[in-house]
């Protein structure tokens, strides 16, 4: 019976296959030292992946990338029979699907200035390549975009959307030409190609120098007075005026934080573009102007997002914002930066916060590898910065998080541009000289994660025996077809024997290479 069940399996999967008329490309690798590996694409050649297509029941698909070089290489196996043999010495995974936590917004990067001007640098063909690898099923499916609201330091020039002095009104408020020429024309592409909607986040660095009690674009300065008068009020309307310039672009938001990195402290450059704002400075312009702004305009839909900053402040900053019932009121969500993870728990950061405040979504957005004045800014190849992204993003989803947004989309070889000189590393580099972009093991340990948990999925329970030594990372998620999902990450030096269970299905019987990360994907119901 048994036997006859697997011929059955086989010979379903070969269908399934035959059905399976687009055949993914495969990287073309370039080695930038022994074990650094880039996959490079240019303006007629990238690789790519199938759209994902479920296998029949009692089979699982399995994607493989091994720092050795595979790249979401595509196996298929059988489920053993429902139990793991007491012989098996390995890691043994609990896949718990009734066991049920936080729902999944989904994964991303942001359109910077930065990333847009290094994406138009490339011939049509070539940019179209790098927007499909992202955002289309033959890609890795992003469905989250971060959006500076005018300038970042990941810009040319600092620049608001009104820089006339003392225009309380807003006369001379205008979006620019990096809004207008790059960046809104590569979202209107980026949308069509993109088989699921596409949830747009808003964020401000900084503001008209007038506002501000620096008087300058750059640099740290708060907002002029406090919390209720005309410069916060005006502040909250230009936010506003941002959204309402957008939706003239059919453009709208999902969501909005009110300011990127508010406690920007020491570790700030001193040019860098910013507006400082304590917790109860953040609280209280919610509760006077901004708050009331978002409530009153057309875009009452947008989620208004807190915090925006390192996980270090919480759940402080969350107590003091949203323990105040009516700043509560206005808020959706807590945005959390992943920059000194390693200097703080995430159980009693983002757990605690969640605990507290379990009616807000936790969302990851921004990362990026090389952000210490001591990194290696662009480091071509690293597997390590991968393997940075595929632990952060397992640690984080196990408390709660509910999304995670990486940084820029595309940088150039150095890093940049960067108008402050904050260089750091992408999982896309551009070499507009070469016509060519090289997509980094950051790419594909991300990819990982976002091509097969899309927005719905749920985090599930995944247990595991204790295991002496170095072990696997992993997590569980169920999709909204139904499907389950496991990424499993080995970042030991040996390989690793392991099962997961999955109570009715079975069990898969594997072993994670030495320096791998692997997803599994198969039908639960
Ligand atoms: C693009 O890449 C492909 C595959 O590596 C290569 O065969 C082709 O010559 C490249 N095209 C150009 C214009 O460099
Ligand atoms: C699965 O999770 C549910 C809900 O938490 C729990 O009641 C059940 O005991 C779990 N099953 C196993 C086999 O651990
Ligand atoms: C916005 O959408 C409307 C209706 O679909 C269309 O007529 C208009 O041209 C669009 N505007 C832009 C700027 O894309
Ligand atoms: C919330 O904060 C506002 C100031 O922003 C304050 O006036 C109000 O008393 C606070 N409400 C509560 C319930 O603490």
């Amino acid at each position: 019976m048994w036997v006859l069940d697997a011929g059955i399996w086989v010979f379903s999967f070969f269908l399934w296959m035959v059905g399976n008329t687009i055949a993914s490309q495969p990287c073309i690798p370039k080695f930038f030292d022994s074990d650094a590996m880039v996959c490079v694409c240019n303006a007629t050649y990238c690789d790519t992946l199938d759209p994902i297509s479920l296998p029949p029941e009692g089979l699982f698909l399995k994607y493989e990338t091994t720092k050795a070089g595979r790249r979401m290489e595509l196996s298929e196996g059988t489920f053993q029979r429902n139990h793991t043999p007491s012989s098996f010495r390995g890691l043994k995974y609990t896949f718990n699907a009734s066991d049920r936590y936080q729902d999944v917004k989904g994964f991303g990067g942001s359109h910077t200035d930065a990333a847009a001007i290094n994406i138009m640098s490339l011939s049509p063909a070539a940019q179209e390549h790098l927007l499909r690898s992202y955002f289309s099923n033959t890609g890795i499916e992003y469905n989250l975009l971060r959006w500076p609201i005018a300038a970042s330091d990941f810009s040319t020039r600092p620049y608001s959307y009104d820089d006339i002095q003392y225009d309380f009104d807003l006369k001379y408020f205008n979006l620019v030409e990096e809004d207008t020429e790059l960046r809104i024309p590569l979202l209107h592409r980026i949308m069509a190609l993109s088989k699921q909607p596409i949830s747009l986040v808003a964020t401000p660095w900084t503001g008209p120098a007038w506002l501000k009690t620096n008087d300058n674009v750059k640099g740290k300065g708060k907002l002029k007075g406090k919390a209720g008068d005309k410069y916060h009020k005006t502040w909250a309307n230009y936010l506003i005026r941002f959204l309402d310039k957008y939706a003239e672009h059919n453009i709208t938001f999902w969501a909005m934080t009110s300011q990127n990195e508010p406690d920007c402290s020491s570790y700030a450059m001193e040019d860098f573009p910013t507006i400082n704002y304590s917790p109860e400075e953040q609280r209280d312009f919610i509760n006077l102007d901004l708050g009331p702004a978002l409530a009153n305009s057309d875009h009452k839909d947008v989620h208004l997002v807190i915090h925006d900053d390192a996980r270090i402040h919480l759940p402080n900053w969350a107590k003091v914002v949203l323990g105040n019932s009516s700043a509560a009121k206005y808020a959706s969500g807590i945005g959390v930066h992943w920059y000194l993870d390693a200097m703080t728990s995430a159980q009693l950061t983002l757990g605690a916060t969640h605990n507290l405040f379990p009616d807000y979504f936790l969302l990851y957005t921004e990362a990026c590898n090389g952000f210490l004045p001591w990194d290696i800014k662009v480091d071509t190849g690293s597997w390590e910065r991968g393997v940075h992204y595929s632990c952060n993003i397992i640690e984080n989803f196990k408390y709660f998080i509910t999304g995670w947004i990486d940084w820029n989309l595309a940088l150039g070889m150095n890093g940049g541009p960067n108008f402050v000189k904050n260089f750091v590393d992408s999982p896309i580099l551009v070499d507009a000289s070469k016509d060519e972009f090289y997509k980094q093991p950051m790419f594909y340990h991300l990819a990982h994660f976002s091509k097969f948990i899309p927005e719905g999925s749920v985090r599930v329970g995944l247990t595991s025996n204790s295991f002496l030594g170095c072990t696997l990372k992993a997590v569980g998620f169920l999709r909204p077809d139904g499907a389950a999902v496991v990424v499993v990450l080995n970042n030991c030096y040996m390989d690793i024997e392991f099962s997961i269970s999955d109570s009715p299905v079975g069990v898969i019987e594997d072993v994670a290479q030495a320096y791998s990360i692997q997803t599994y994907l198969w039908r639960h119901t």
